[in-house]
């Protein structure tokens, strides 16, 4: 008889396969996305192209949070729509601002829950981008960084756990940091979008944070995806400025770049499985192509696998409700 190897025998039973599996995916990892919108407080209308995502109003939030949380559901991050927009997204950085509102009510109610604030100007600014517009239409880097380190200070004064820049502008990190410190929020971390690339799959998320850019793209700023020597650059940027936490986004088409991110840096990593994945998941779901839920639980096994801590995605509430993640 050969001695081959026979990797079967560890397959053999679910138990076992159980014993020897590597990878778990847990209620502590997730981190469940939400629209709050501020027009009306019962307001809920869906994302049309993220089936079982709505834009919220505050009520509303806070009971779709409330059969999150029963369901086992430990962190969100908020997403803010405002009524009005303008050129600065004043919005953003309001002391009533959407989010901070929305951030005290949850607080109030589930101190345990963990709140991530979402810190950029997109969402506020009448011309969708993520940072002050110059007469020529440049995205202005310097100028911006005050504004980001305004909201992230009204996010924290608001009681979020932690502060998440996603603009992309240069040395926000350490903008951040510095007025959370000089306000005392020392103890606030910074889950920093590291490493965010201009991709193609957050298509359906300007939708529901109609964040359109009015004019060009978002490529001044956000990552080129061929590019993966940058995102070694762009994390150590951000560990020199003080992030607590490294963000990769995307997720599923960016596994090397988490594993990357992994291998270099010792820091906690997340991973934003973004809109567009979610939705092409729901998509073949719903034609009866693929099984949506299965394949949701294998994205996510395989975020962790190439070395996330953490991930942000908008499957987190249902598999929870539906007791496939605890
Ligand atoms: C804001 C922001 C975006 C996403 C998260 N924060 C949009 C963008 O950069 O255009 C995308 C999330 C998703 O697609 O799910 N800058």
């Amino acid at each position: 008889m050969e001695n081959f190897y026979r990797g079967r025998r560890l397959r053999s039973s679910s138990a076992l396969r159980d014993m020897v599996r590597e990878t778990k995916v847990s209620a502590a990892d997730l981190i469940q996305p939400y629209f709050v919108v501020e027009i009306d407080p019962n307001y809920k209308k869906p994302i049309s192209s993220m089936p079982g995502q709505f834009q919220l109003g505050l009520s509303a939030l806070m009971a779709e949070v409330e059969l999150a949380v029963n369901a086992g559901l430990k962190s969100l991050i908020l997403f803010g729509i405002p009524n009005e927009k303008d050129p600065v997204g004043s919005g953003a950085y309001a002391e009533d601002g959407i989010v901070q509102q929305a951030i005290r009510r949850i607080k109030k109610k589930w101190p345990e829950l963990v709140v991530v604030a979402d810190t950029c100007l997109c969402e506020y600014t009448s011309h969708g981008h993520c940072g002050l517009v110059s007469s020529t239409g440049e995205v202005q880097n310097d100028p911006t960084l005050e504004l980001l380190a305004r909201t992230a200070l009204a996010q924290a004064q608001a009681g979020a756990d932690i502060i998440a820049p996603s603009d992309m502008m240069d040395g926000r990190v350490a903008a951040i940091r510095q007025a959370l410190d000089a306000n005392g929020f020392i103890q606030t971390p910074i889950m920093s979008y590291a490493v965010k690339y201009a991709s193609s799959f957050y298509g359906p998320f300007r939708e529901a944070a109609e964040s359109a850019p009015q004019f060009g793209d978002r490529k001044t700023y956000q990552m080129d995806p061929a590019n993966w020597r940058e995102a070694l650059r762009e994390a150590a940027a951000d560990v020199d400025e003080g992030a607590d936490m490294l963000m990769v986004k995307p997720g599923l088409p960016y596994l090397d770049i988490i594993r990357l991110v992994r291998d270099n840096f010792d820091l906690p990593v997340a991973a934003y499985q973004v809109s567009g994945e979610y939705s092409q998941i729901k998509a073949a779901g719903q034609l009866g192509w693929i099984d949506e839920t299965l394949v949701a639980l294998e994205s996510l096994v395989a975020l962790k696998r190439a070395g996330a801590d953490l991930i942000l995605s908008y499957f987190s509430q249902d598999l929870l409700k539906a007791g496939h993640i605890s």
